[in-house]
């Protein structure tokens, strides 16, 4: 950290929008959006109108069967249509939707007409291959063309995506695909990164193995090591050969407004991840609209958002987001640092991006290797910068403002979550900004701070983050776990809330910041990870009895796990095996679950009920007093 970032730790000013920024906003005026927001039926049919309906909708809001909330009722659309197929008509034909970029210095423009041709021949090929509408399609692929083509193909047909980031592994890619029931999937041979090639066929092709459902594994054929076909019974193809003199029209799937457009995969308290369903109508206004406000989107922009399409940053602003509004979109292929700290920057000169969008931790990382990287490059294109995923410490802040943003730039922090589908929490462009808040809800978003009465805490004071009122992006249920999306989401805090499981508080001004999870969820460099999922990992290798994780401060990673283990008779917590946990690790969940520490202990504390007290560890890991151990076991 550099002296005068240091000075600034203290600082509370309040930074104002850059004339330039006000000049050419959209809004203008913050506080009157928000006043217009609050009649939120209004305020969003307003966004619907933005998009092509095949039949426009009977109601806006349908609250009659809470908490199945229904947007846009009977209301028909396509999403391909209008993020893709409606831009062919306009001057945006020739222009590039999709500027793929990799490490190795490599790129291909796709423009709207060519994507548009593309999709409908990947959409011809999954009919062929026996899709139809409401079907589930995995895809595990790395950020290419092709994830983003197939994502748009299933839109077109009324299929159900369901992507899974490329850096999760076997066991996690084997229960999502059982749980969705997916019949294809689509993956590649392998990723760039880091001046390799990380294979993931092999990857898919061990997982496949446990799950019946899966017909055809289709393969893109992306970097350039040789394919290893395991072609024993046909079942398996490559994505060129199938699309290859594919016919490049398609009729387009007429979706009611709340058929399925994808499920997502996140983390929860228990093991069993959730699978976040996402509907097409709402979701449709809610990423494009929201999109537009935080970043103002203008003709002409180069969009980047770094985050991966695996995540649901990706799925609502790297890929529908971006084309509903028909800007480019900028996916790269790589990691942040190489082949050095500067290709992010490096990539941003020579494109002109002018909206980037990132995470904490990539700031944090980055910030390590100093001003000078940044400095080499002209960054005069950019305009607005934004964070998401975790807390954004005011030192990541200033660095960010000062050597990116050459103080010109504002920095949208914005919360939100795989169930929010939509930013929630956020400036916009033209609202003061203090270093560390999401400041206030978005216009037609009705937040508040609680205590577990669902009575609103005094200023200052830490609570439960709660959303007042639906919102059209909002997740419709938890695929084939209508009871847990009640009771995690809609019964925590009394008042028909939603609880986010976040804790927050609210400044003077009515600023709202975020301090982090209040269930047992780790966020590890802005992925979620539950800490019972790695728990099992754990226990699920033969040395290991038993295993209790908590989340451990990193100044990088914002949290990583410490694990607190019980082995089995005969094992002792040595180097070997200490490397032994870290590649089972790594095997059944990816490289997202690092881990910072591991103890071999005797013990865990335990409730009379046999439920691991990981508060009483996180407190004493703090030296704080554990509070109430009424119910820990003798
Ligand atoms: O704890 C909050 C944190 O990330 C969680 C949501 O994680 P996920 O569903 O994986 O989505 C991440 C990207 C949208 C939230 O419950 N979080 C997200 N954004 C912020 C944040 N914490 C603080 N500030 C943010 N801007």
């Amino acid at each position: 950290m550099s002296k005068d970032t240091s000075v600034l730790l203290e600082e509370d000013r309040v930074f104002k929008p850059h004339y330039t920024i006000v000049e050419e906003a959209h809004i203008k005026n913050w506080e009157a959006e928000i006043e217009k927001g609050k009649d939120h039926e209004k305020y969003w049919e307003e966004k619907a109108r933005m998009f092509d309906w095949f039949k426009k909708w009977d109601m806006v809001l349908d609250e009659s069967n809470k908490p199945f909330y229904k947007w846009f009722v009977n209301g028909k659309t396509n999403m391909t249509h209008n993020a893709v197929d409606r831009w062919i008509e306009t001057d945006k034909r020739n222009q590039v939707a999709i500027l793929y970029v990799n490490e190795r210095g490599e790129e291909r423009k796709l423009t709207y007409y060519e994507l548009h041709r593309e999709v409908n021949r990947t959409a011809n090929v999954l009919k062929r291959l026996g899709i139809r509408k409401g079907d589930a399609v995995a895809m595990y692929l790395p950020m290419c063309p092709e994830l983003v083509i197939s994502m748009l193909a299933c839109a077109k047909i009324g299929a159900v995506h369901s992507v899974i980031y490329s850096g999760l592994s076997v066991g996690a890619l084997v229960e999502r695909l059982n749980d969705a029931k997916a019949k294809i999937i689509i993956t590649a041979d392998g990723t760039y990164r880091r001046g390799k090639v990380i294979k993931l066929k092999p990857i898919v092709d061990e997982a496949i193995l446990q799950c019946p459902t899966i017909e055809t594994t289709v393969v893109v054929k992306h970097t350039d090591i040789e394919i290893e076909m395991s072609d024993i019974s046909g079942r398996e193809m490559l994505f060129d050969k199938l699309i290859e003199g594919e016919d490049d029209e398609c009729e387009t799937e007429e979706m009611d407004a709340e058929d399925p457009l994808f499920i997502l995969y996140t983390s929860g308290s228990t093991g069993k991840p959730k699978g976040v369903l996402h509907t097409t109508g709402g979701y449709m206004v809610g990423v494009a609209s929201t999109l537009q406000m935080t970043f103002d989107i203008h003709n002409g922009d180069l969009w980047w958002c770094t985050a991966d399409i695996g995540w649901i940053t990706g799925h609502s602003y790297v890929v529908y987001g971006p084309l509903l509004l028909g800007t480019t979109t900028l996916l790269y292929e790589g990691a942040p640092d190489y082949p050095d700290p500067g290709v992010w920057w490096s990539i941003v000169e020579r494109y002109g991006v002018t909206k980037f969008y990132t995470a904490p931790t990539a700031i944090r990382h980055l910030m390590r290797f100093g001003d000078k990287h940044p400095r080499k490059y002209n960054l005069k294109s950019l305009k607005i910068l934004g964070t998401v995923g975790e807390p954004t410490n005011p030192e990541a802040w200033i660095w960010y403002y000062k050597n990116i943003g050459r103080e010109r730039c504002p920095i949208i922090d914005t919360w939100w979550q795989t169930e929010t589908g939509m930013h929630l929490i956020a400036p916009l462009p033209v609202t003061p900004l203090k270093p560390g808040s999401v400041t206030k809800p978005l216009p037609g978003i009705e937040a508040d701070i609680v205590d577990e009465n669902g009575k609103p805490v005094p200023l200052g004071k830490g609570g439960f983050l709660v959303i007042k009122k639906p919102w059209p992006a909002m997740f419709r249920t938890l695929f084939n776990d209508e009871e847990r999306y009640i009771n995690v989401y809609w019964k925590q805090i009394p008042g028909g809330v939603y609880t986010a499981g976040d804790m927050a508080r609210k400044d003077e001004d009515g600023y709202i910041w975020i301090q982090g999870r209040s269930d047992d969820v780790l966020n590890i460099a802005g992925h979620r990870i539950g800490t019972a999922e790695v728990e099992s990992v754990f226990v699920a290798h033969p040395a290991v009895a038993e295993a209790a994780v908590i989340g451990k401060e990193d100044p990088i990673k914002g949290e990583v796990i410490k694990a607190f283990l019980i082995l089995k008779k005969g094992h002792q917590l040595n180097a070997a095996l200490i490397e032994e946990l870290k590649r089972h690790l790594r095997h059944e969940l990816g490289p997202v679950a690092v881990i910072g520490e591991m103890v071999q202990v005797e013990q865990l504390p335990k409730t009379r009920s046999g439920k691991i007290m990981r508060r009483i560890l996180r407190a004493r890991e703090e030296g704080r007093d554990p509070g109430d151990t009424s119910t820990l076991e003798e």
